[in-house]
């Protein structure tokens, strides 16, 4: 958070109000940042909540994964984006490799916070006993299940995940292992719809989904695909906001009221 004087439309939100809009059945709208114009644009539109995602390896620095992006790129965009924030709830990516352990988990944890200005950070994985020891030391924790992109060399390619019945039943287990950790927000990315909202039922703690469907907590898109401007092919979940915008802020602000409405996802950008 800057200096900027605050009122009331501008103070920021924290884990409780996010907390408080799943309980009242409020979606929550997200989009990814690393700058602070989009930054600045985002807040404008009232986006609920930022991440500082490690999708910046493909976006910003032209990589054809996540993999080679550093705690040191992570922290410079946190910065960067917290810059211009007045009232959207920041999370931050743990990169690939900056979480192997606990201890290293904590550390690169820390400096997202202290030196980035994020008010939590997202591992992907059902790293139980690091989210458990994050969760201890005090650092709010938001998980990621389904697709992981820092396992595509594992994986292979960027799939739907959970189809199976056993995999989906994997899913929700780790969901709530998550949770009963200290998790306090869970992203899910490209499970189908229905294996979504059953998550999204079943744990008490907000569920953002990208590719999961419209009955998610609230939802996540890497904001150049939205815009249409990243440099890889759009994916089948995303929408380009900017055909029916006469600008940027514009395309932002359609992309907010139509997750607040429940009209984006719709059925063509679900699994
Ligand atoms: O890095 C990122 O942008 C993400 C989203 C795809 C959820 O993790």
């Amino acid at each position: 958070m800057n200096a900027m004087s605050q009122d009331a439309t501008t103070s920021p939100l924290s884990i409780n109000d996010l907390q408080a809009m799943k309980q009242r059945g409020e979606k929550i709208s997200c989009l990814t940042a690393y700058d602070a114009s989009f930054s600045a644009l985002i807040n404008k539109a009232g986006i609920d909540v930022i991440l500082v995602g490690d999708s910046l390896g493909m976006v910003i620095q032209g990589h054809t994964s996540t993999l080679p992006v550093t705690i040191h790129d992570m922290v410079y965009h946190a910065r960067c984006v917290n810059q211009a924030n007045q009232r959207a709830f920041i999370i931050a990516d743990l990169p690939f490799m900056s979480y192997s352990t606990p201890i290293i988990a904590a550390e690169n944890a820390a400096k997202l916070i202290q030196q980035g200005g994020a008010q939590m950070i997202k591992l992907e994985g059902a790293r139980i006993e690091t989210v458990r020891f994050l969760v201890e030391l005090g650092i709010p924790v938001c998980g990621h299940l389904g697709l992981l992109p820092q396992l595509i060399n594992q994986l292979g390619s960027y799939q739907v995940q959970g189809k199976t019945p056993e995999d989906a039943q994997r899913i929700l287990t780790e969901a709530l292992q998550l949770q009963e950790a200290g998790a306090t927000l869970l992203v899910l990315e490209c499970v189908p719809a229905v294996l979504a909202k059953e998550i999204s039922i079943e744990l008490n703690i907000p569920v953002i989904g990208i590719g999961a469907g419209v009955h998610c907590d609230g939802q996540v898109l890497v904001l150049y695909d939205m815009l249409n401007i990243s440099i890889t092919k759009r994916p089948r979940f995303s929408k380009n906001f900017m055909d029916s915008a006469v600008s940027i802020e514009e395309a932002i602000i359609a992309y907010h009221q139509a997750v607040k409405q429940s009209l984006f996802p719709s059925a063509e950008h679900s699994f």
